[in-house]
């Protein structure tokens, strides 16, 4: 297996561990909103998330460069800057909560959003960079 494949496989796993997470603090969620959920939810997306995002900008567009230098790893970036400032506006709207002037509503608004700004990621990595990416390792 060649490295690129190889890092290809592990991030897949990180996106199926991550989106497991996801899932269990939906369902904590509707349970009741306490900020110790919140602040797990924001350390979960500051420190295992932004890992992740980090060893795609990092390793796996290192990784591209070797096999496919003319290849577009912007769009790889733009992906993930718009999850952060989603993440950011979270952060924002708890702050926000905490002082009373933003609803539980809003900031369970907030949180959803940012879920699924994860997802859709993962999906579209999934479904088109990671295949582009194979095709490409296969013909070198
Ligand atoms: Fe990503
Ligand atoms: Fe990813």
């Amino acid at each position: 297996m060649s490295r690129l494949e190889q890092l290809i496989t592990e991030l897949t796993t990180e996106h199926t561990e991550q989106l497991k997470k996801v899932e269990d603090f939906k369902k904590r969620m509707e349970e009741g909103l306490t900020d110790e959920l919140i602040e797990e939810i924001l350390n979960f997306l500051k420190t295992e998330v932004e890992n992740h995002a980090l060893k795609e900008e990092e390793d796996l567009i290192n990784e591209i460069e070797k096999v496919a230098p003319d290849f577009d790893t912007e769009a790889i970036i733009f992906g993930h800057n718009t999850l952060r400032e989603a993440i950011e506006d979270l952060e924002a709207t708890y702050e926000e909560y905490k002082k009373g002037k933003a609803s539980e509503e809003k900031l369970k608004k907030f949180i959803n959003q940012v879920f699924i700004i994860l997802k859709d990621h993962f999906i579209e990595e999934e479904n088109f960079l990671f295949p582009d990416l194979k095709k490409y390792d296969i013909e070198i």
